[in-house]
């Protein structure tokens, strides 16, 4: 299955598979528009396309990656084997190439623009400073190497050309600046919205400093990726992209900055951030601007997927893996197994919390239970889970590292819901003939 190499691509794809709802009802982007798509996450958890956007001059895509089973589709993979496959492509690399025909280059302003005016003006959660581009990934050069690094970054729209954006090490974005600052120089940034999905995914992994993103991003889609020249920085963009917003970041300038809902649900309070002054504004005609709200499903499926990799590239080699969710949110995961000693299950759970800093939970189970269901979670832990024996308990390792929270994020737990081998038959779980062609609906009487 080939990748699909551009955004645009990629809702073409989930409205011709009807997967992909529209919303043309008015909505208000100032709180409603998140809080429909929150509600959406809650149930069906379907990609949307908002329509008529009240003040804004694009359509809103957002929760566009908010089901694994897109992603996948997005990279040209199998859902079921999305992990090994990424692990397989690793830091596969492959040159982009440079095109003339750019449609993030159909229409260019590089005066008269205004951020509060030309950008959807999206906020999000309640205490948020305002409107922020929730959905931007922040290109940069470094200033010595030339290597390209792209990362989500959030943006505050302040007005006319004036942004504001956190970009603090250890993110290498952060690192770039750092450098850029020590030799008094503006570094060059563009922000790119609507971007290929390979680059989505690259800007939210941690890519090691010295790899190429775009040379990645291109060897994650087998694909060069498509390059255009910017028109006011030096820096190369994605051609076809939705929107790329082209400027500088100031040096030895911060100005306050927050709060923002973050994706634990609290806020990153004001603190003293970066300004980002804008140059140009470049789009397709018909631009759609994309959303992503922080703790979201995108979010968790943008961050969840490359930690899980990581987990799947240390478990791998100790059994039988036959998958890895993170329902719940990103500080953990369950692993399915099909588990040939018992013993197997202690020894993924202590390389599974040893896999990456955030891994607070692992729960193993068998592989009749769905590690991406929940309530199949919880349930497995109710009827094999055996707490004098099963837990797995690590004292005093960090976890999450934020200032603000890391006091709760110390220790880490992990739970063997798996049933005893020896106990196999007695836990095999019964069938209900029939089921899988049942619908409710076809026997309800109409109401
Ligand atoms: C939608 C989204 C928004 C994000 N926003 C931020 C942000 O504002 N600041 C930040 O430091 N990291 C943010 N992240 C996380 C970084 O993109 C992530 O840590 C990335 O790996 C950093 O890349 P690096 O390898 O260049 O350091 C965000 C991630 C996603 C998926």
């Amino acid at each position: 299955m080939p990748a699909l190499t551009s955004f645009r691509s990629l809702i073409d794809s989930l409205e011709r598979s009807g997967t992909l709802r529209s919303i043309s009802r008015p909505v208000d982007p100032r709180h409603e528009l998140i809080a429909v798509m929150r509600a959406v996450q809650k149930a069906g958890n379907e990609p949307l396309l908002f329509t008529a956007v009240a003040g804004s001059p694009s359509p809103v895509a957002t929760n566009i990656l908010g089901r694994r089973e897109v992603l996948a589709l997005a990279l040209g993979l199998e859902p079921q084997t999305l992990l090994p496959s990424l692990l397989a492509l690793g830091l596969a690399q492959l040159d982009p190439m440079i095109v003339s025909d750019a449609p993030v280059h159909e229409v260019v302003q590089t005066s008269g623009f205004d951020v509060a005016r030309d950008i959807p003006q999206v906020v999000h959660s309640e205490r948020d400073a305002g409107a922020y581009i929730s959905a931007g990934i922040c290109i940069a050069r470094h200033p010595t190497t030339g290597i390209v690094n792209a990362s989500w970054n959030r943006i505050q729209l302040a007005g006319g050309d004036h942004t504001r954006v956190r970009m603090m090490p250890p993110q290498h974005l952060g690192q770039y600046q750092r450098v850029a600052e020590e030799s008094g120089e503006p570094m060059p940034v563009a922000v790119v919205i609507g971007a290929p999905p390979a680059l989505m995914l690259s800007a939210a992994s941690k890519i090691p400093i010295e790899a190429d993103e775009y040379r990645t991003a291109g060897g994650w889609q087998r694909e060069p990726l498509r390059l255009v020249r910017a028109k006011t920085v030096p820096l190369d963009v994605p051609a076809d992209a939705e929107f790329v917003i082209e400027g500088h970041v100031l040096p030895h300038v911060r100005e306050a900055e927050g709060p923002f809902g973050e994706f634990t649900d609290g806020y990153v309070e004001v603190g003293p951030n970066h300004v980002l002054k804008v140059s140009a504004i470049t789009r397709r005609r018909d631009a759609i601007y994309h959303v992503i709200l922080a703790g979201g499903s995108e979010d968790t499926v943008l961050l969840g997927v490359p930690l899980m990799v990581d987990v799947w590239k240390k478990v791998a080699p100790l059994a039988d893996i036959r998958d890895i969710g993170f329902p719940g949110h990103i500080f953990g995961c369950v692993i399915s197994l099909a588990k040939t000693d018992d013993l197997q299950p202690k020894a993924v759970l202590e390389a599974a919390l040893a896999a990456h800093l955030w891994m607070k939970l692992v729960v193993v189970v068998d592989a009749d239970v769905d590690p991406h269901d929940p309530q199949d979670v919880l349930w497995a832990i109710h009827t094999r889970h055996r707490p004098d024996t099963g837990i797995v308990r690590i004292e005093n390792a960090a976890g999450f590292p934020r200032a603000d929270v890391r006091a709760v994020h110390r220790g880490k737990i992990g739970l063997d819901a798996t049933a005893p081998l020896a106990m196999k038959e007695t836990f095999r779980r019964r069938r209900f003939l029939g089921i899988e062609t049942i619908s409710p609906e076809d026997y309800f009487d109409p109401v």
